[in-house]
């Protein structure tokens, strides 16, 4: 990667998704450009197709962090560089990816597994049932009726779960979510743009806290995972995000190492 950029483009904070790039960058013997709202500020002093036309320009890869699915469509449709999602309200493909390096080091297959995701059916969520049946992932979701996962995304993961003899099962109920899980994954309850609403949301979220109680119903010593932040206290308990069956900084580790392999593949390196 001597001699060659990426720009990130980021709408929203981020510890892991930025340090991951960047350093991964710097490894691979190249340079991370970290264009936050107030550097550029899409879509208001320039538009969109505009940005993605520029970076184009220069650098050699773009990865953005986005509000709305669409501004990360826009960039990859004017951009004449590979364009990866650090995450959009709708997905969160490089998260996706190092869960599933992370359960391939502890299980040492995919193909069958059982993952649950308790709580949100957010982007989170969204990228664990597309990449998880994909790879042969079965995975159950235990959330708030209000909050189910996009029926679209849902009807396009079944699908290929079809063609990888796995299943996606939405439940309300955790405790069904958990029965016989491999493994054990949650989120925040409230997005990043969605803090406004974490009030009303607790009182929905709150029987689907990741505690020592549900874990009972996983697999014996079924991992546990979370994308972070983590909110202790609230979706997770601090003795489960903190206890001998957690990955969590695994998965976060993992990021830098999939976000390298994503990268040099994109750039057939
Ligand atoms: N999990 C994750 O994407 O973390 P950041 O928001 O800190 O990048
Ligand atoms: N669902 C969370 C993930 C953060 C990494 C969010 O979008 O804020």
């Amino acid at each position: 990667m001597r001699g060659k950029t990426l720009a990130l483009v980021f709408e929203k904070p981020s510890l892991r998704t930025r340090v991951a790039f960047e350093a991964g960058m710097t490894q691979l013997g190249g340079h991370g450009s970290y264009l936050s709202a107030n550097d550029i500020d899409m879509g208001g002093r320039e538009s969109v197709p505009d940005v993605a036309r520029n970076l184009s320009r220069w650098v050699q890869v773009i990865a953005a962090r986005v509000f709305k699915h669409a501004t990360v469509e826009s960039l990859a449709r004017f951009a004449s560089v590979p364009v990866i999602n650090a995450l959009s309200d709708r997905e969160h493909p490089c998260q996706a990816l190092a869960d599933m390096l992370t359960l391939h080091e502890r299980f040492d297959r995919l193909q069958g597994l059982r993952l649950a995701y308790i709580g949100d059916g957010n982007n989170v969520c969204h990228s664990l049932m597309l990449l998880g049946a994909s790879l042969g992932v079965s995975l159950s979701v235990g959330c708030p009726p209000d909050y189910r996962p996009d029926p679209e995304i849902v009807e396009r993961a079944e699908r290929i779960a079809a063609d990888h003899d796995a299943t996606i099962t939405i439940t309300s109920s955790p405790a069904e979510a958990a029965e016989a899980a491999d493994a054990m994954y949650t989120d925040v309850w409230a997005s990043m743009g969605q803090e406004h609403e974490a009030a009303r949301r607790r009182p929905a979220f709150q029987p689907y806290q990741l505690n020592s109680a549900l874990l009972a119903h996983a697999s014996p010593n079924a991992l546990v995972m979370h994308c972070l932040p983590a909110h202790r206290g609230e979706e997770i308990t601090a003795e489960v995000a903190d206890g001998p069956q957690s990955v969590i900084f695994d998965q976060a580790e993992n990021r830098l190492h999939v976000q390298k392999a994503l990268i040099l593949t994109l750039l057939n390196l």
